[in-house]
């Protein structure tokens, strides 16, 4: 837990990895990738459908999982050619679509039912260009954050895409085609959604939000007319949470609504319930911490969970000393006193950096791998992470290959694993996006 008087402190001071120096060094990484003419007008090659046939899909190392369809950024609309995160939403009738994010605004997709891609248009930055752009779904509506300086909070409203044929593609208005604007935050760094209970919880949010950069918290109930319901300050600043309406077995919280926010160098546990007055329930360090990021409860009952830290791999610090992209394995039975019982490392070296689970599958996006897929059913029986097994893979970057990859904030940024198809949308920083299939063993 960093409060706002130490991250203050942390900025600028090598005490401890700080968004302000994970920041400075991917832009530094980014800057230097440009220069390379890696994000260059047809810098890669549109590429059609190619299955996984001894470990590869055309360029791609993979593993039981097949390329289904791939569209590059500049195929989508942007002048830019940079992605970043990636959503889905599913239509009452069960057409599917991603919301696709890049540096200069949104790009929609729709998936068909053969698991094409279908450019269908796009929404622009609400302001300038940058690196982060960030989007969940409620509902119909996608929620969508971004650094870039006064940005605020785009409601668009996904049904706008059912009448869409993507010949031509339609550019929405950042004004009239918005079914909100909300400004109570300008940038923000990510979008946390908690469906159940209809609230947004961006996080990273600039310090002019007045929010420390923790639980910036919005009712979105009317999506016509988000309200501000609350901070969470105490922790200082949050990178990225996973909220739930808790029914795991600490009973003392049954029925409470309760965020796993990981906190740049802890995994704090609050209630947020009553969002005038969120109650944190711990704060949890552990070996090897440099830049706790993201993660995910391993099933519904909600006694353990995965977190990925975003620098332990590039500083080699901890169990990650090796580079191998390393998972953190947390007994969280106990929201006062979650104990870290084990880790998973993949065989391939990279960083990771948002992973979702389903089905006791957990889909990670681990930049220069690409996606993995390990089956995490184990845990519940094994916390020590030792039962983990790799059964997928798509790596999206080949440039790493030849050295076995790289600590480097090259390749994937996000995963949307929620289809019901099965059909898998990954966003690639440099290339485009994929739509995948995994075909290997439920
Ligand atoms: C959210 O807003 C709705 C009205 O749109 C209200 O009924 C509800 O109480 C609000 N919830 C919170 C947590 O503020
Ligand atoms: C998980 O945590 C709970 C609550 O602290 C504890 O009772 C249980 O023994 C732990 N399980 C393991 C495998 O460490």
């Amino acid at each position: 837990m960093k409060t706002a008087a130490t991250l203050f402190a942390l900025i600028g001071s090598a005490a401890a990895a700080g968004m302000a120096e994970l920041k400075q060094r991917k832009m530094e990484a980014w800057a230097a990738q440009n220069e390379a003419g890696v994000f260059d007008v047809d810098r890669y090659a549109a590429q059609a459908a190619t299955a996984c046939v001894n470990g590869k899909a055309g360029e791609y190392q993979c593993k039981n999982v097949d390329m289904v369809s791939f569209l590059r950024h500049q195929d989508m609309g942007s002048t830019t050619r940079k992605g970043n995160d990636i959503w889905g939403w599913t239509s009452s009738t069960g057409r599917e679509f991603a919301a696709v994010g890049q540096t200069d605004g949104t790009a929609f997709v729709e998936i068909k039912s053969d698991g094409s891609l279908v450019y269908l248009g796009r929404l622009p930055t609400q302001t300038t260009s940058s690196s982060w752009r960030d989007m969940k779904v409620i509902g119909n509506h996608v929620y969508i954050g971004s650094e870039a300086s006064n940005h605020g909070l785009q409601v668009f409203d996904m049904t706008k895409l059912l009448t869409l044929t993507g010949s031509p593609p339609k550019t929405f208005s950042i004004t009239s085609d918005l079914t909100a604007r909300f400004t109570g935050f300008g940038s923000s760094h990510n979008i946390v959604a908690h469906e159940e209970t209809k609230m947004i919880y961006a996080v990273g949010t600039a310090t002019s939000a007045g929010c420390s950069g923790g639980l910036f918290m919005v009712n979105v109930t009317n999506p016509a007319k988000p309200t501000t319901a609350g901070c969470l300050s105490a922790g200082g600043y949050v990178h990225d949470a996973q909220c739930v309406i808790y029914k795991g077995p600490d009973t003392r919280y049954t029925g409470k609504e309760i965020c796993f926010n990981f906190n740049e160098d802890t995994l704090d546990i609050v209630d947020v319930t009553k969002k005038s007055a969120p109650v944190t329930l711990s704060s949890t360090a552990y070996n090897g911490a440099s830049y706790t990021h993201q993660g995910w409860l391993v099933d519904e009952s909600m006694r353990y969970l995965l977190l990925d830290d975003e620098l332990d791999e590039q500083n080699k610090k901890g169990v990650a000393a090796n580079q191998r992209t390393t998972t953190y394995i947390v007994n969280v039975s106990s929201l006062t006193a979650p104990k870290f019982t084990g880790t998973y490392q993949s065989p391939a070296k990279s960083i990771d950096h948002n992973q979702y689970v389903k089905n006791g599958l957990s889909y990670q996006a681990n930049y220069g791998s690409g996606l993995r897929i390990i089956n995490v059913k184990s845990v519940a029986s094994d916390p020590t992470g030792k039962g983990i097994t790799e059964v997928g893979y798509f790596d999206c970057y080949p440039e790493d290959d030849s050295v076995g990859g790289r600590a480097e904030f090259t390749g994937t940024w996000s995963v949307y694993p929620y289809f019901k198809s099965g059909y898998i949308v990954l966003n690639s920083i440099e290339r485009g996006v994929y739509s995948l299939k995994y075909t290997g063993p439920a």
